[in-house]
């Protein structure tokens, strides 16, 4: 079986598959390996909660919208939501003002601007940005919390780390699972699903632009 056959393999599968190399390439920026390094101050790890703030501030304004989506509507499951934790570990970091100091870099902008887009005419769209973000929150984000904690001093689970932590979500393993099965259900046809990866693989693309900008903004004085 050749393994880009969309319909001899699972949906969920192909979108993993396809997006692996994209995923090593924004785990080993330059600025996620300094921060999972412990090499970064707090002021970075601020700087970059900020940018998720914008992301996920297109990803859960423009879900409203979606709800009865046949195809995105599925995926948009209340315990996922992001904002309200992102803005108490917001106002943890930079104090209760923190919205007047908030700032999009170039390239957070364009991945709102992408997903507020996709969000209003392209329903398959949303969900390759929703996988890989909420996805990738519940797996590999929980390697950013730990560390974050240790390398801050965040309480366990507490202020400044909150995003990372889905009080709805006891199980993230069956969580996962279930989220997968809703991959391998979704109701498009076989070139709406290569739509849909190539998309998953511009979101990565557009998190490492991300990470690429906060490199250039906290370079280590080696
Ligand atoms: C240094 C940072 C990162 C680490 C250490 C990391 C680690 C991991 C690990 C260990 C898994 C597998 C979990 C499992 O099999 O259940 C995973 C899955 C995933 N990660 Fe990451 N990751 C990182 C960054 C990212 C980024 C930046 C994104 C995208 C914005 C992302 C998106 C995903 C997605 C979508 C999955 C789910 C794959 C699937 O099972 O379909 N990760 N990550």
């Amino acid at each position: 079986m050749n393994s880009s056959d969309t319909s001899a393999t699972a949906f969920s599968t192909l979108i993993r598959t396809a997006s692996h190399d994209a995923h090593t390439e924004a785990e080993t920026t330059t600025f996620m390996s300094d921060m999972l390094g412990g090499r970064l101050g707090v002021d970075a790890y601020a700087r970059y909660t900020e940018q998720l703030w914008f992301v996920y501030e297109a990803l859960e304004s423009g879900a409203q919208r979606l709800a009865d989506d046949p195809v995105a509507g599925p995926f948009l499951r209340p315990e996922l939501l992001r904002l309200a934790a992102l803005e108490r570990d917001l106002a943890h970091l930079r104090g209760a003002g923190w919205r007047s100091t908030l700032a999009a870099l170039p390239a957070t902008k364009a991945y709102a601007a992408r997903v507020a887009d996709c969000a209003r005419t392209w329903p398959g769209g949303y969900v390759a940005h929703h996988y890989t973000r909420y996805l990738g929150d519940l797996s590999g984000g929980q390697i950013i919390r730990d560390k974050a904690e240790r390398t801050w001093g965040f309480s366990r689970k507490g202020d400044g780390v909150r995003f990372y932590v889905f009080e709805g979500i006891t199980n993230p393993a069956a969580f996962k699972r279930g989220y997968r099965e809703m991959l391998d259900r979704v109701r498009v046809d076989d070139l709406e699903k290569q739509r849909i990866v190539a998309e998953c693989k511009r979101a990565f693309a557009l998190n490492t632009a991300v990470f690429r900008a906060l490199g250039d903004e906290f370079p280590l004085s080696a």
